[in-house]
């Protein structure tokens, strides 16, 4: 398997996104470390992936909280010896535009983005340096590449994460570190569901998904949605030696969205 013997953090490991990218990389061999602010989705998804059989620890931790941050790296150290591959995922949705969004909502949700991502990398890296090896996967979405109204924290914040991305893969590139991104748009709601009923969690009233399996649905040249485990096959890619010459890099697992005219409706067509 491409991953065997490495060892991955992924920040949040909700069953959406990074539950299922912790289980691709955990299918292609990889250890997991599951970090999460909510223990459940920390634990949760270490239970499942022990139960398929991986190695897996969960441990809960606030992104954006640096003693945390230095703790967990360690901790994961401790239980593995070495850390490989970083997925810095964890985020927050608050669709607010500029009129509405009170300046310390827009401080959290970029703190959380932003500042989580700088403080995973800076602790992770910091154990890699010195074995000269690693890759750093960050998690964008198509709205850090474009401009959606009404979302204006969130977008902002995606797009900084884009040139992060640029910026520690140039800091990095002599110490032999890759550091790349993803890009995920707006995805299937089917396989989460799947997989929290798996995991034995009640997610509770869910948000109404009939905007994202309709109107989002027809408007991606591809005619339907990516799934969490699409990602999941790209992070494992990106993490790999088939990925040796990638750093500084956005791969989009988009369907096309971003690269679209912005005139054409595919599904006029
Ligand atoms: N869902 C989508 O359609 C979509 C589209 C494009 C990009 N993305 C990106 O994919 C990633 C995952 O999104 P998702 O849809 O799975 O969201 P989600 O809400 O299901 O998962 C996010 C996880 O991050 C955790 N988290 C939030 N704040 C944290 C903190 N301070 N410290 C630690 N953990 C924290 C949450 O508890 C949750 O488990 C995010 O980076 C998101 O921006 C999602």
């Amino acid at each position: 398997m491409k991953l065997n013997g490495k060892v991955a953090i992924i920040t949040g490991t909700s069953p959406n996104i990074g539950g299922g990218i912790a289980e691709a990389l955990a299918g292609a061999g990889a250890a997991i470390v599951a970090v999460d602010a909510r223990s459940a989705n920390a634990d949760h998804c270490a239970a499942a992936i022990k139960a398929a059989g991986g190695r897996a620890i969960g441990i809960t931790c606030d992104v954006t909280d640096e003693d945390a941050v230095r703790a967990a790296v360690q901790q994961a150290v401790t239980e593995y010896g070495q850390i490989d591959i970083l997925v810095n995922n964890a985020a927050f949705f608050n669709q607010k535009s500029i009129a509405d969004m009170p300046y310390s909502e827009w401080r959290a949700q970029n703190s959380v983005i932003l500042d989580g991502a700088f403080l995973f990398t800076k602790y992770v890296t910091a154990t890699m340096i010195p074995r000269r090896r690693g890759v750093v996967i960050n998690v964008i979405s198509t709205a850090g590449h474009q401009g959606q109204p009404g979302n204006i924290a969130y977008t902002t914040s995606k797009a900084g994460m884009l040139n992060f991305t640029q910026g520690a893969a140039m800091e990095l590139a002599a110490h032999g570190i890759r550091v790349v991104s993803l890009t995920p748009t707006a995805t299937d709601p089917g396989e989460s569901a799947e997989r929290a009923k798996r995991w034995n969690m009640d997610l509770g009233p869910q948000p109404d998904y009939s905007e994202i399996t309709t109107r989002f649905a027809k408007r991606i040249p591809m005619q339907r949605l990516p799934k969490p485990s699409d990602y999941g096959a790209a992070a494992v890619f990106l993490a790999s030696d088939d990925a040796a010459m990638i750093t500084g890099t956005d791969l989009r697992v988009d369907g096309g969205a971003v690269a679209r005219y912005w005139g054409w409706d595919p599904s006029d067509s």
